[in-house]
Formats: C-alpha cells, sequence, structure tokens
C-alpha cells in the first residue's frame, strides 16, 4: 500500500468514533440487586430492576436529614436541591428545558391533571384526536376531559393487519377544530413507534397541540422533544431503571399559559404550580441517581445529554439485536402467532399459542423461569382493535438494556416446549 494510503487510513480511523456499547452483560447485570434470581426477566415494559446507585441515592436521601421545600434552613435547601438536580436530569434525558419538567408520582396522574387542565379552554364543537395504539393513560383522561368540556373524541385508527399507525390515519381526523392530538411514542404492547414528528407537524398545521406518551419509548433509544415535536412529553422513570414517579416536559412559555387547579397558598410559578402536594423526595434523587448510571453506561464522554446519547445509541443496538433473534425465533415456532408486525419498532413482542389462553402461557413460561406479561397490558383500545379482547389478550416479552441472548434463548426453548 502507498504510503499516502496509510496516512489517509490512519486519519479515517480518527475520524470515525467507535460505535457506544453497553459494558460485558455480567458486568452490567451485577449492578443490578433484583436480576440476582435465576429468572429471564422479560417483563421490563411493567417496569425494570435498578441499579444499586440508583438504591443507594434513595437510602442516601432517607438517611439525611429530610425536610419538605423552600424552607430557609440547611435540610430544606438541600431538598430544593434534590428537586431542581431531577428536573435537570430529566431535561438533559428528554432534550427539554428543566423549567418545563413537571413532576408527579406517575404518567397516568399526570395526564388526567394536564387534561382536565388543557380542558379548561376547550369547548362544544371542539375535537381531540387520540389512537387506538395507546396505552390507556394517554386514551381515558383525554376522553372524559372532553366530555367534560363537550368536545368530541375522534379515533386514528391502527392498520389491525400492520400494528402500524401512519401518520395519514390520524391526518383524517383532524380538522380546524382539533385542540390536542394524542399519541404514543411507541406501543407498550407491540412496540410500533409511529412518525411522530410527521404526526406532531400535522397536528400543529391544524392548530392542535400535541401530547406524546413516552412512557414506553424512552427506555429504548435516545429522546429530543424538540426533534419530535412534542408539546408535551411524559414519561416514568420505572421504566428506565429508576424509581416509580413519572413526568411531564413542556417548554415552560407553553405551561405560563395554562391554569392548572391548585391549592390557593402553592407556588404559582411555572413548572411547581403544576405539581400537587409534597412529592417522592428520596424518588426524585433516585430518577437523578438513574439517570447518571445511564448517562454512564457506554463510556463516553461530553456533557450529560451527549453521553445519555452514546448510552441510548448502544442500549438502542443491543436491544435491536435481541429483538431480531426473538421475532426470528418465536417465528419459527408453530403454534406460535406474532401480533402485529410494525416495522419500525422498540424491543417489545405480543404474541399467542395456539389453543392456549395467554395467562396460561405465561404461567407455564413463570414456572420454566421466564416473567413476561399477559392480557391488555392496558392497551386497551389496541387489544380490541387487533380481535384479542375475548381471548384474554396476548403475552408480551420486552427486552431492555440489562437483557441477554440467554434469555431470549430460554423463552424460546419454554414456549416451544408448552
Ligand atoms: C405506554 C405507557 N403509557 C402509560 C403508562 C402508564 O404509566 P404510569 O404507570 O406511570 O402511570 C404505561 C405503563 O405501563 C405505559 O406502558
Amino acid at each position: 500500500m502507498a504510503a499516502d494510503a496509510f496516512v489517509m487510513l490512519a486519519d479515517m480511523t480518527e475520524a470515525i468514533p467507535p460505535e457506544p456499547t453497553l459494558p460485558p452483560p455480567d458486568l452490567l447485570r451485577s449492578q443490578f440487586p433484583g436480576l440476582s434470581e435465576d429468572v429471564a426477566a422479560l417483563d421490563g415494559a411493567a417496569g425494570t430492576q435498578v441499579p444499586q446507585a440508583v438504591i443507594d441515592a434513595v437510602g442516601g436521601a432517607l438517611a439525611s436529614a429530610m425536610a419538605n421545600t423552600h424552607g430557609v434552613f440547611a435540610a430544606s435547601e438541600r431538598t430544593d436541591r434534590v428537586v431542581e438536580a431531577a428536573r435537570l436530569a430529566l431535561a438533559d434525558l428528554l432534550g427539554g428545558h428543566p423549567g418545563g419538567v413537571v413532576l408527579g408520582p406517575n404518567m397516568t396522574t399526570l395526564t388526567f391533571h394536564l387534561a382536565d387542565t388543557l380542558a379548561r379552554d376547550w369547548d362544544h364543537g371542539d375535537e381531540v384526536v387520540v389512537s387506538s395504539l395507546d396505552h390507556d393513560a394517554n386514551i381515558r383522561p383525554w376522553v372524559l376531559a372532553a366530555e367534560r368540556a363537550g368536545a368530541s373524541v375522534l379515533i386514528a385508527e391502527v392498520d389491525p393487519s400492520t400494528g402500524e399507525l401512519p401518520a395519514e390515519a390520524v391526518a383524517s381526523v383532524l380538522s380546524e377544530r382539533t385542540r390536542l392530538v394524542a399519541v404514543t411514542a411507541a406501543s407498550n404492547l407491540i412496540g410500533t413507534k409511529p412518525d411522530i414528528p410527521a404526526i406532531t407537524a400535522l397536528a400543529h398545521q391544524a392548530g392542535a397541540l400535541s401530547y406524546i406518551d413516552g412512557v414506553h419509548a424512552t427506555a429504548h433509544g435516545p429522546v429530543d422533544v424538540a426533534a419530535l415535536g412534542a408539546d408535551f412529553y411524559a414519561c416514568s422513570s420505572y421504566k428506565f431503571c429508576g424509581p416509580h414517579t413519572g413526568c411531564v416536559i413542556a417548554r415552560p412559555e407553553l405551561l405560563e399559559r395554562l391554569t392548572p387547579a391548585k391549592l390557593l397558598p402553592s407556588p404559582t410559578s411555572v413548572p411547581d404550580r403544576f405539581e400537587r402536594g409534597t412529592p417522592a423526595f428520596e424518588l426524585l434523587a433516585g430518577v437523578t441517581a438513574a439517570i447518571d448510571w445511564l448517562a454512564g453506561l457506554a463510556g463516553s464522554t461530553g456533557s450529560r445529554r451527549e453521553r445519555l446519547r452514546a448510552s441510548f445509541d448502544a442500549i438502542e443496538t443491543h436491544t435491536q439485536a435481541l429483538l431480531r433473534t426473538l421475532l426470528q425465533g418465536l417465528a419459527e415456532i408453530e403454534t406460535v402467532e406474532l401480533v402485529g408486525s410494525p416495522r419500525r419498532r422498540a424491543s417489545t413482542v405480543a404474541f399467542t399459542v395456539r389453543g392456549q389462553h395467554p395467562q396460561e402461557v405465561a404461567e407455564s413460561l413463570a414456572a420454566r423461569g421466564v416473567s413476561v406479561w399477559h392480557g391488555d397490558n392496558y392497551a386497551f383500545e389496541l387489544v380490541r382493535r387487533l380481535g384479542h379482547e375475548t381471548t384474554g389478550g396476548v403475552v408480551r416479552a420486552s427486552i431492555v438494556l440489562y437483557n441477554t441472548q440467554a434469555e431470549i434463548d430460554r423463552l424460546l426453548e419454554a414456549v416451544a416446549g408448552l
């Protein structure tokens, strides 16, 4: 090879940074006390295990002198910093502004609250769009709030043959009276990832706001709320290795325009005025710890947001590779019927086994050391749309960052042996 070709090759090697990767599975899993049992934990979509760093942070917060916020003494000031740190961490995770992070117990409670707040401005004849792909937590709060306001609800329907939610399905139910479009960034049942930037662009053209359910999506890849065009983006940290708590992020200017129902003496500033009662401060310490832990996963450098990007690229690569082997393996089992075949999907799979009730399948798998969920998993409209509501729903296996090929193999072997 000519000398200048060597120079070129060397330059190219320097220019291309290595692909971010996760630590070796054993090392990664050893950080999770909840993974010490001999079980294939393919239930992460309903809540992940937490690393020791998160347990320590929650315990550490409880062990320090705890106080309520906005006092003038040290313990209270420390608590203020815990809240502030959680907002900063969530903003880094989601790519938004910390001043727009509304903290709350979980996504469902926050969504009911936001629905009540937004519906204060709705009128008879206004319209709200929800989708049949969504978890009921991003449907029912809007349906009930619309009912109270005299607004109508239109449903963007999933294509039952594929489990996709095409942007056109949303376009077909939009009008100049649409006030809000509520759609999930990923289905918690079949993994479908709709084209959220296209859907939010359509919503905005119609003059509507978008409310994106990121509860399932956030665990599976990098999130950028601005690039998604999400006016509101909701998520829950117990889905990404944090404690049981949730948040909604929005632009602070948008929150400034809204008037939530609140106690008279509680803060009037944004985002605090959207937060009801005393938060679980110790869990917020755990949220920050979870996000810091995730940021360190791929061993990359830069700002926390940059490191999170690298970690979630690595998480996506890992979980998508396992997803491929799971789909392929299930397709080879003659008695298995896969539910939905979306092209873009999170690593979450629903299936049925011929002649067996989904609960029976889940029980048999549990007896073989494999944890999976069964039923509708609260994707109630989707299960109905896909025709599984009278047959016990589906079996759901979900893959998260700590899952391994050995767990997939164990599931496949167990299903094949049913
Ligand atoms: C996609 C999706 N949306 C919403 C929710 C409800 O979240 P939370 O438990 O935080 O209320 C879940 C919970 O499983 C979910 O998977």
